[in-house]
């Protein structure tokens, strides 16, 4: 659609979680004369940030090494870590998390005022730090917030989707490879800015989150639609790992038809010495993995499926029936309330619980200073494959990356901003818009084929179910809803491809015709969206 407003900056950033937000207030104290447009799909608090319960992981106890934290990443990642952005990650991780502390954000403290540190699943060591008990994001997002509100360089603009990259060729040489130059928006009920428009700028920030919602059941919110990674897709960036979606083990179990966000109980949980059952009361995680319920989470959702799999039931069961109620108020109040909501009272009974969407490890390929494939295009946090989490995440590092990674980006455009480019004439690259009635049956096919057990035949079935909607539904009128839906349909078909190419087990990619893991496969696939198809 043609940009019916346009406004210009440096920087424009799309996202409001940790990682956008973190970015926006970086490249302002880097920059003294920046200026950033922030951009957010719904308001600035909506995002997966706000619902982290464990915490944020950093090697910041005495007793513990970002050595150590690296080891622990690298297992976690099953091959697949990228060892110079690990050690980026974990060398840069305490000072991030201090400059945080130093915004304001207040994490739980010992009788000794020093920071409290549990652990989770693949961790060594208590390096996690979190705040009111099991609400750690939304005290982060709460920091994040006030201190972009308070910064009058950042411009926020709320209720708008971005939809495309604007690209242009430098200097309108059309020998020249395309550079992004701004991004357009369709700006909800935002009074001048209403309607479809366009922001200029040097450069464009993706930190647009996850997307769990291509299934049916997610601990993500309704806002993960993929949103950044179709984007980048469509502008012709290299995508990573996108096969490697983390099931987070323990979902408090709603019932067979559950959909849309479901209620996290956090690995902290465990880490706290809670442990798991299955129907037939057997501690089924012992002798599988030295860590036995703290293994890492791939292993974990893979032994929960196996175990539900062996019973007969679609769920197994968490005990920490030991904490008693006093610890379970202090410790972990939110999820506490959450349970007693849905008639489960973790005191006194077990919980039922198991895997759900809930981590996009992969993403839009990036540098250690978040620069994609293309010119003038970033990515940051989820949306982006930094190689810090391989084939698997280990816990807590998501809100880790995003402050690290922030601060590199922020500090690489403030040493010099790419070059100014025009945008082109010619700006259409959406083959036609899905229509959001296909939705539902894109989640379910997700689920049913590409969850936490996959294989040959499944991933065949869920390529099928993309077919038809690819044929059916892509005339939707423009909106909301059926940009979504695009973005839905662009990532799911993006993930089944990658997901059919890795022939092998590995990480949170697990496939029953194929078991073992590859030597030959321990390397990123790397994706293209191109005008043929996928490369
Ligand atoms: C949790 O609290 O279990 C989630 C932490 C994470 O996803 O890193």
């Amino acid at each position: 659609p043609e940009p019916g407003w346009q406004t210009e900056t440096d920087v424009v950033i799309v996202g409001s979680g940790i990682a956008g937000l973190s970015t926006a207030l970086h490249y302002v104290r880097h920059s003294p004369e920046g200026r950033v447009v922030l951009v957010t799909k719904d308001v600035l608090s909506t995002g997966s940030t706000r619902w982290a319960q464990g915490g944020i992981a950093a090697a910041v106890d005495p007793g513990d090494a970002p050595l150590a934290h690296m080891v622990d990443t690298v297992e976690a990642g099953a091959g697949l870590c990228d060892p110079l952005a690990v050690r980026t990650l974990v060398t840069e991780g305490p000072d991030a998390l201090r400059w945080l502390i130093g915004l304001g954000a207040a994490f739980d403290r010992t009788d000794d005022g020093e920071l409290a540190l549990t652990r989770e699943g693949g961790h060594r060591a208590d390096r996690i730090a979190h705040a009111g008990g099991d609400a750690t994001g939304a005290e982060i997002q709460r920091a994040l917030i006030a201190a972009v509100r308070a910064e009058p360089r950042i411009e926020v603009i709320e209720h708008a989707l971005a939809l495309d990259a604007l690209l242009g060729h430098p200097g309108g040489d059309e020998d020249l490879v395309e550079s992004v130059c701004g991004v357009t928006l369709h700006v909800m009920g935002e009074g001048q800015r209403d309607g479809v428009g366009a922001v200029r700028s040097r450069a464009v920030v993706l930190a647009t989150g996850g997307m769990g919602q291509v299934f049916a059941a997610t601990t993500n919110p309704g806002v993960s639609t993929g949103d950044g990674v179709a984007l980048a897709a469509r502008a012709g960036a290299r995508l990573a790992d996108l096969e490697f979606v983390q099931f987070h083990p323990t979902v408090l179990w709603l019932g067979p038809d559950a959909r849309g966000q479901q209620p996290l109980v956090s690995e902290a949980v465990r880490g706290e010495g809670a442990f798991l059952v299955d129907a037939e009361g057997r501690r089924f995680m012992e002798g599988v993995h030295e860590l036995a319920d703290l293994a890492p989470r791939d292993v974990v959702a893979g032994e929960i499926a196996r175990a539900m799999a062996d019973t007969g039931t679609d769920h197994v069961y968490l005990d920490a029936r030991g904490f008693g109620e006093q610890k379970w108020q202090r410790r972990f109040p939110t999820i506490l309330a959450g349970c007693r909501e849905h008639g489960v009272d973790p005191v006194r009974e077990l919980i039922p619980v198991a895997p759900a969407a809930h981590y996009a490890s992969g993403g839009v390929e990036v540098d250690l200073d978040g620069r994609t494939s293309v010119a003038g295009l970033f990515a940051v946090g989820e949306a982006a494959r930094t190689g810090v989490h391989g084939a698997n995440r280990l816990a807590s590092n998501s809100l880790l990356e995003g402050l690290v990674f922030a601060d590199r980006i922020a500090a690489a455009l403030a040493s010099g901003l790419p070059e100014p480019v025009e945008p082109a004439a010619r700006q259409d690259r959406a083959a036609g818009l899905v229509a959001p009635e296909a939705v539902p049956g894109l989640r379910a096919a997700m689920s049913r084929n590409v969850g936490v057990l996959r294989s040959a035949r499944s991933l065949s079935e869920a390529a099928s179910a993309l077919e038809a909607v690819a044929v059916g539904e892509r005339a939707a009128a423009p909106g909301v809803e059926s940009w979504e839906a695009t973005n839905l349909f662009t990532v799911a078909w993006l993930l089944v491809a990658a997901a059919r190419r890795r022939r092998e087990s590995r990480g949170s990619h697990r496939r029953a015709d194929r078991p073992e893991s590859l030597p030959h496969l321990r390397r990123p696939l790397v994706l293209e969206l191109s005008e043929e198809g996928i490369d």
